[in-house]
């Protein structure tokens, strides 16, 4: 690994210019990285995501499950925001979120989204935009009643993306959420959604030191997918 510049620390910083300085000292694939070899990448897309999430979480990349999702508004001003995957099944990405919040009322306008996927342990991108479907009411909150305890009373919580008057009343709502949750596993938060995005476009991006970036993408074109390389 090459030696890191003297950059300056956090505090020091006194003006944008000191972030700047910052900011060029920063490094990006500047560590071991993986090989990927796209001829030998599986037919289909999920296989290679599914071995992709196991390397990074085996790499020790923390909370490799996490994504951005992004989504657009009525007035086609893209939002984004980070959620949980839940599982790549039956062909689709699963999250889940209340349907009342700033996501769900644009998914609901606009029913098309795009995940990304960065886990810098290995360098490595996965970017994935499709159509968005949401489950029913009834396998929604089976989603939700076999996550944790902390899942259930946040959904409880409910009013996601509305204006909060103050701490104290999140407290006082998160405090009944925890006491439900505990006493009442089973206990239905009807605004929560579970959706599965079902991917139209994937594609894996290797970084390399040398900026000679492999870039994988398949998109769909009817029942079969084509894979195509793309300059970096
Ligand atoms: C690591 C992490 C995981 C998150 N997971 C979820 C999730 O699974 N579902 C969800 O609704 N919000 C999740 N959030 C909160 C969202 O990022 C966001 O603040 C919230 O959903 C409101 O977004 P919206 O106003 O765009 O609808 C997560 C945030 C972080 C930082």
């Amino acid at each position: 690994m090459r030696e890191l510049p003297e950059r300056p620390e956090l505090r020091d910083l006194r003006d944008l210019r000191d972030l700047r300085e910052l900011l060029k000292s920063l490094r990006v694939w500047d560590t071991d990285l993986p090989g990927f070899d796209p001829a030998q990448a599986p037919p289909s897309p999920l296989p290679l995501f599914a071995e992709w999430l196991a390397a990074a979480a085996a790499a020790g990349q923390t909370e490799p499950h996490t994504m951005s999702l992004a989504t657009v508004d009525e007035d086609g001003l893209p939002d984004v925001r980070t959620v949980m995957l839940h599982g790549v099944e039956e062909e689709g990405f699963h999250f889940a979120s209340h349907a009342g919040s700033a996501k769900g009322r644009q998914l609901a306008a606009n029913p098309r989204a795009a995940l990304g996927f960065y886990w810098p342990a290995q360098g490595r991108q996965i970017r994935v935009r499709g159509e968005v479907t949401a489950a029913t009411p009834e396998a929604s909150q089976a989603d939700l009643h076999v996550r944790s305890t902390g899942a259930l009373a946040a959904a409880l919580v409910g009013h996601q993306s509305e204006v909060l008057g103050s701490q104290d009343e999140l407290e006082r709502a998160s405090v009944a959420a925890w006491e439900r949750a505990q006493a009442q596993p089973d206990a239905p938060a009807p605004t929560w959604t579970a959706y599965a995005l079902v991917p139209r476009e994937v594609e894996f991006f290797q970084g390399d030191a040398r900026r000679r970036h492999i870039r994988l993408r398949y998109r769909a074109d009817g029942s079969r997918w084509v894979r195509e390389l793309l300059w970096p």
